[in-house]
């Protein structure tokens, strides 16, 4: 039965990266000179068990044509939505001639472009028989402050604290539902796991690399490009 199931990969890459500013989205800013989204599609495609990768793209995107990736056989496009739920829904659209509802998709946001091919496979065959699916995430070691108006109001016992990291890994046909009842409902998810919780589901935790992080401020431009230099000796 599990021999059927396919792997699908999803990559919302619609944003305008407003807290990074500049002209440029941050997707396409380059890194150890490449495109943060090359950087991206290139990990994906490197793990083979991925039957097709449907990239969400930005309307007015004018830089995607010049990407080597799109002109990957595995690669297709969508075009993104409003909110990042909007994208990956859009790229699950995309997907529906080609997928069936128990294969599983993968969701990995185009700004993480550190993350490991032997991350996305060790989600793959820690969730292979999960019945809900589940993300790689990090516990926190910070710790937490609740604040108000500039003052803190409590600390979060950090103990139960895990930042959540892509990819997420959920069933096509359980992760569209999650989506498309969050939006008829009028809900906020800003990630797919919130998808599935709304659903009374209870997703797994797989820890992952604490150098899978999101490209969001100029700083991480330089910290991406040390990570990317260390995982080559590694
Ligand atoms: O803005 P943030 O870094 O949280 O976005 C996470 C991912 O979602 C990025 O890869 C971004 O391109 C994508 N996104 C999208 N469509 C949107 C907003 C964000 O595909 N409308």
């Amino acid at each position: 039965m599990t021999a059927c199931i396919r792997y699908w990969g999803v990559v919302p890459a619609a944003g305008v990266g407003k807290r990074m500013g500049g002209v440029i989205p941050k997707q396409y800013l380059a890194v150890a000179g490449k495109p943060v989204l090359q950087h991206t599609l290139e990990r994906l495609l490197a793990v083979e068990r991925f039957a097709a990768i449907a990239v969400a793209l930005g309307a007015e995107d004018g830089y995607w044509p010049d990407l080597p990736c799109a002109n990957e056989a595995r690669i297709v496009t969508a075009p993104g939505g409003k909110e990042r739920a909007d994208s990956v829904l859009a790229a699950l659209v995309r997907l529906e001639e080609l997928a069936h509802l128990e294969d599983w998709v993968l969701v990995h946001d185009a700004a993480r472009m550190c993350v490991t091919p032997s991350d996305v496979e060790s989600l793959m065959d820690r969730l292979a028989d999960h019945p809900v699916g589940g993300i790689l995430a990090l516990p926190s070691t910070d710790t937490l402050k609740g604040v108000e108006y500039g003052v803190i109001v409590d600390t979060v016992n950090r103990n139960h604290i895990w930042r959540a990291l892509t990819p997420q890994m959920f069933r096509y046909g359980t992760l569209r539902f999650a989506l498309e009842d969050a939006a008829r409902r009028g809900l906020t998810v800003t990630d797919e796991a919130s998808a599935l919780e709304l659903q009374g589901q209870r997703p797994a935790i797989v820890e992952g690399r604490p150098d899978n992080i999101k490209i969001t401020r100029p700083e991480d431009l330089p910290l991406a490009a040390f990570y990317l230099e260390q995982q080559c000796f590694a």
